[in-house]
């Protein structure tokens, strides 16, 4: 064997076959995809400033710290894992923080952005980036939608979206809405909205939920189901692509629909307009739909599940 192989550097319960793959962000779609990639065979490594709760090598990745704006950081590592392929899914994500802190997110992702566009050479390189590139107005946004962002964190990862399609050699900007699955209850951030209802609608909580505020939610097992077939995917593929649920609901709708899948006590979930609630800064229609992805020879044979089957497929994982 050789040590000084990347892939011989894994932890032995990992049957590596597959290609070299560097996850950046290690959070929750982060972990999602570097899962599926696991499970595939492929060496993963996810990185990020802190280490993950729940460690990666639980389901075969490895972790290393990385602060991804550190450009020089950045060129080390990609020395020595020499990666295939990259998925930047770093933060911040936090909308909200975002718009309190518009010149940190911007150069936040416009630096990871630059680094990876710099350091990919002929690695296939995926961004996920967001619904929130739009200002919310069309009931749906297709790849053809101008983008317009409604907000300081559409502005970030569009510009980051720019930086990375015009210095990669084979960048795709994969836009997803709002992903959900499941997080522990103490998972020690703030949750995504399937698992902070479902949390509190266990707990015979309240919810209250938007019910002007539409999105196409997206279950995160079916993010990375397509992202792993993006990134095994021939060339050419379009440089941005977009990713919902077949489902436009609003988040009270989805509250409820989470209620009746967990068989919560009927009246928990409060509708409560968008402007009064933490979401106030969103598109009102975050809502994605591609006219692209199902017609891709690397993606047309992967389904996306509706809100309904979704949260049958959570309920157990949420169940007290
Ligand atoms: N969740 C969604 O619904 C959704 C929808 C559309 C798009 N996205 C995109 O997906 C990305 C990840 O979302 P998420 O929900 O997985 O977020 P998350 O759970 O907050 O994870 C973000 C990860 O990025 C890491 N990170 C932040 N700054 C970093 C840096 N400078 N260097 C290295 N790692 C860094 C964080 O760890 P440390 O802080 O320890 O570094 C964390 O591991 C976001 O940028 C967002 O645009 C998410």
């Amino acid at each position: 064997m050789n040590p000084t192989n990347p892939k011989n550097l894994m932890s032995p319960m990992s049957p590596v076959t597959g290609d070299r793959t560097l996850i950046v962000g290690s959070g929750f779609v982060g972990t999602g995809v570097a899962r599926r990639l696991a499970r595939a065979g492929d060496a993963v490594t996810l990185v990020s400033r802190s280490r993950p709760d729940r460690p990666p090598e639980e389901f075969g990745a490895r972790w290393c710290a990385l602060d991804a704006t550190d450009g020089e950081a950045c060129g080390r590592l990609v020395a020595r894992l020499r990666p295939e392929r990259i998925v930047l899914v770093h933060g911040p994500s936090d909308v909200t923080w975002c718009e309190e802190h518009p010149e940190e997110a911007g150069a936040a992702h416009a630096a990871v952005a630059a680094n990876f566009a710099s350091l990919s050479g002929t690695s296939r390189l995926v961004m996920i980036s967001t619904d929130n590139v739009f200002d919310g107005h069309a009931r749906h946004n297709t790849e053809h939608t101008p983008a317009s962002p409604a907000n300081a964190y559409g502005r970030a990862k569009l510009h980051a979206e720019q930086l990375l399609l015009d210095r990669a050699a084979r960048a795709v900007c994969l836009r997803v809405s709002l992903v959900y699955g499941h997080e522990p209850a103490d998972a020690g951030k703030w949750l995504n909205f399937f698992a902070a209802c479902a949390h509190r609608l266990t707990a015979g909580e309240h919810v209250e939920a938007p019910d002007d505020h539409w999105t196409t939610p997206v279950h995160v097992d079916d993010v990375a189901e397509v992202v792993a077939a993006l990134l095994a995917g021939a060339d050419p593929l379009p440089p941005v692509l977009h990713l919902g649920g077949p489902d436009r609901v609003t988040r009270a709708e989805w509250a409820t629909v989470i209620a009746g899948a967990l068989d919560a006590r009927p009246g928990l979930v409060l509708p409560v307009p968008k402007a009064r609630s933490r979401y106030a800064s969103r598109p009102d229609n975050a809502c994605l739909v591609s006219e692209l992805l199902p017609d891709l020879p690397a993606t047309r044979a992967v389904s996306v599940r509706g809100v309904r089957d979704g949260a049958r497929d959570l309920a157990a994982a949420f169940r007290r």
